[in-house]
């Protein structure tokens, strides 16, 4: 740690929503920071001291070393203490992320192959239709629309619903919980009560779920639901506790994420003309554009890790016990030691493939390949048929400190006859 004082305001971008807010001005401070060393400790007044790894290679250690940098006991970063040796309330609702060792390996398998590449591919159809629905709104919209709030923020949740065999009608009600769980912080989605917020959300869920896995349990099909509801470890079943955090982890990680980087990819777009020209001029290149979106937008700002015990990492700052570490995605996945002039967005670009942007290890975003088919999907139907597109208005990003991307992108565009 070299150059930066423990109470260097500059630490603020990564835990204060409105900080990602302006994403040039928040990648200029990681930048500063960066050039003054891959990892540092902040310490602030009333909340616990933390690290922030915001090199590419510190980040893929610590997610490496899972024995060592565990997702207990709070993967995201919260305002109250943390401290290791204070046992913590157990969580009402457990989720993959707050898994770790075997309890997460023997969780995670349960749905894994449902996930896998070749399992994903038989929801091509699906997904295909979804994204031909939204861009057909999109035309009957007539020339003009938010693109972040009208087509990007639907398409995700639908696609969702789908995978969960969720009916379409409780489509409003999954939109406003899963923005209220990732985007917390901002205005827009808040409800009253910071403290009560979370849990209100979590009974929603439950809510919801109770009459799915009663359902899936007494009609199997081929949806996850199905693979969740009926799942069991060691040939016990799972709890209905236990499937609600499934549901929970599923419905919340795979919208917000999808839609950010979606409306995140075409605000990249229209500021890099050229790039943009690319693609109207060759929808095919979509395929190559996926990775350069996730690494340039970085949906997902951070997940923390706690120290169980002392590590020095290759670079040279040692860990200890106890310290609680911020993984910055985004910083990582601008870092000039990896990417190739990583302020350049290129959709053509070599190195894409090496973000961060899902992750890394035994946590692995376990959506990436329905996550890459998504965004390909739509954005090989939208340049298909557009021939033109431009904005109307600023891009207005999620104040929100774990997914962030644009809320509101006003554009107006024509479509081929
Ligand atoms: C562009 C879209 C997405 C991005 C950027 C994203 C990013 C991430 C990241 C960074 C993690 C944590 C990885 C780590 O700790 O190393 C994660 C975990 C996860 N993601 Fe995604 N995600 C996206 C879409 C999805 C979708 C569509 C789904 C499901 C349909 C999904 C389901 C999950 C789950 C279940 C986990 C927890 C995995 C675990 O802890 O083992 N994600 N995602």
């Amino acid at each position: 740690m070299t150059g930066i004082g423990v109470t260097d305001p500059r630490g603020r971008i990564f835990i204060e929503a409105a900080a990602y807010t302006d994403d040039d001005a928040w990648h200029a401070t990681a930048t500063e920071l960066r050039a003054a060393g891959p990892i540092h400790r902040f310490a602030y007044p009333d909340l616990t001291p933390f690290h922030v790894a915001l090199g590419h290679a510190e980040v893929m250690e610590i997610e490496r070393n899972s024995e060592i940098f565990t997702n207990e006991p709070m993967a995201t970063w919260a305002r109250e203490r943390i401290d290791l040796d204070v046992p913590k309330e157990p969580a009402m609702v457990n989720t993959l992320i707050n898994m770790d060792g075997e309890e997460h390996r023997s969780h995670r398998a349960l749905v894994n192959d449902w996930f896998k590449p070749g399992a994903v591919r038989q929801l091509e159809d699906q997904i295909r239709a979804q994204a031909i629905r939204s861009v057909d709104e999109m035309a009957r919209r007539g020339g003009s629309c938010d693109f972040a709030a009208d087509i990007a923020v639907n398409y995700p949740l639908r696609v969702i619903l789908d995978i969960l065999g969720l009916d379409e009608a409780e489509f409003p009600r999954v939109l406003r919980l899963t923005q209220e769980l990732f985007g917390a912080s901002d205005p827009d989605f808040e409800r009253v009560g910071e403290d009560d917020q979370m849990m209100a959300v979590i009974m929603d869920m439950i809510g919801l779920f109770t009459g799915l896995n009663a359902e899936r349990r007494a009609d199997p099909t081929h949806d996850l639901a199905t693979v969740i509801a009926n799942g069991a470890i060691d040939g016990v079943p799972l709890e209905d506790m236990d499937t609600y955090g499934y549901y929970l982890i599923v419905a919340t990680a795979g919208h917000d994420t999808t839609s950010n980087a979606i409306a995140g990819g075409l605000d990249a777009l229209l500021r890099n003309p050229d790039q943009l020209q690319r693609l109207l001029d060759d929808p095919g290149l979509v395929d190559s554009a996926v990775d350069e979106i996730v690494r340039w937008v970085s949906p997902v700002k951070h997940f923390m890790r706690s120290c169980q015990r002392d590590h020095t990492l290759a670079s040279g700052t040692t860990l200890h016990r106890g310290d609680w570490i911020l993984l910055s995605y985004a910083s990582a996945n601008r870092d000039e030691r990896v990417f190739d002039d990583p302020f350049r967005f290129d959709i053509g670009r070599a190195d894409a493939d090496k973000h961060l942007g899902f992750g890394f290890g035994r946590h692995y975003c376990l959506g990436a390949h329905i996550a890459r088919l998504e965004i390909r999907a739509l954005f090989r139907e939208l340049f298909t048929r557009l021939t033109h597109i431009e904005r109307t208005g600023p891009t207005e990003r999620v104040a929100s400190i774990l997914v962030s991307g644009p809320k509101r992108l006003p554009v107006t565009y024509a479509f081929k006859d």
